[in-house]
């Protein structure tokens, strides 16, 4: 793999490459020393254009875990506020020799354009509403720690399907993971082609919830409606809410975080017994550690313009010993 830009450029077989090598990386977080040399000497750099919790720090501890050398650059306090460019930013940063660059940014689009700027691997951390490839692969990750396989598995995804990268990047992964997706959500926020153009089905009533096996939620993202989109969140909260009343207790609940408690979840699901979102959490850290791996050390791609020789390689498995 040379980059990670969409789940729409990856098939089954490389996604099910990348949950063996994080079951490998969750072995090695069982040990007293969770670190392992693979990247020792290769530069990562995170760059961020927008707020993040979970994806910034995930990556930057797999690299660490990893023993690659990390630039952590957040785009508020950094060059950027006197003006300078995404190219001319990639182009400085370049200079510096990286493997791999994780960005996110508020354009679709954004990383693609990066990966034809640079020689490192490009992972894309979430390009506006477009996609965002590493939160499908540890949420594939999660359920099949619970589920085993996905193969027909029902999975709806409920709420604003309109704003959320993370929507579609799901409903492709858990797709070709052999699911079948339902998306679930006021006519407002879900774009008229999403069924045809992602191969699910759609409804805009809720009371069919309780035919899912999953329930993934998504979070209103009011920093990206420029307009009204629901009369009001109290409103779509009586209509759309994930509660203790639409939840059966078999359902696992999902979400990618951050959650406004009180709006698409409430209280008592988010730490009920039925949520994966603290393991969603924990996987992050293990998939962001392969996917670190498949793109710099996988022996696929071209590495400063030139192919790594095999003895350059690290051993596949096992990962490795403590740095
Ligand atoms: N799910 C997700 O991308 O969370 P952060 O915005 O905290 O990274």
């Amino acid at each position: 793999m040379r980059h990670l830009l969409a789940i729409e450029d990856l098939d089954r077989a490389e996604i099910e490459r990348i949950m063996e090598r994080a079951d490998s990386f969750a072995e090695v977080g069982r040990r007293d020393i969770k670190k392992v040399p693979t990247l020792r000497g290769r530069t990562v750099v995170s760059l961020f254009y927008e707020a993040s919790t979970r994806t910034s720090a995930s990556f930057e501890l797999a690299a660490k875990r990893l023993s690659a050398d990390l630039v952590s650059i957040k785009a508020a306090g950094s060059s950027v506020d006197k003006g300078e460019s995404l190219k001319d930013t990639i182009a400085t940063l370049s200079a510096y020799e990286p493997e791999a660059i994780v960005i996110r940014s508020p354009h679709a689009g954004a990383a693609k354009l990066v990966a034809g700027w640079t020689e490192a691997g490009v992972i894309n951390a979430g390009d506006g509403k477009h996609e965002h490839p590493s939160q499908a692969l540890l949420d594939v990750y999660t359920l099949r720690g619970r589920l085993g396989e996905l193969d027909g598995k029902r999975i709806w995804i409920v709420g604003d399907v309109l704003h959320s990268r993370v929507a579609r990047s799901c409903a492709l992964a858990f797709r070709l993971m052999g699911a079948r997706v339902t998306l679930c959500g006021p006519p407002t926020l879900i774009p008229r082609n999403a069924g045809s153009a992602l191969g699910c089905e759609v409804t805009h009533d809720i009371s069919g919830l309780g035919e899912a096996d999953v329930v993934y939620t998504l979070r209103m993202q009011s920093e990206r409606m420029a307009e009204s989109f629901v009369p009001s969140l109290r409103e779509y909260a009586m209509r759309f809410q994930v509660n203790g009343r639409r939840l059966g207790p078999r359902q696992l609940l999902m979400h990618p975080g951050p959650v406004n408690r009180g709006v698409e979840l409430s209280g008592e699901v988010i730490d009920g017994p039925n949520s994966l979102i603290t393991e969603q959490v924990k996987s992050g850290l293990v998939v962001r550690m392969a996917v670190l791996y498949e793109l710099l050390a996988g022996g696929t791609r071209p590495r400063g313009g030139r192919q790594m020789p095999e003895t350059e390689l690290p051993a596949p498995t096992p990962i490795g010993e403590p740095a």
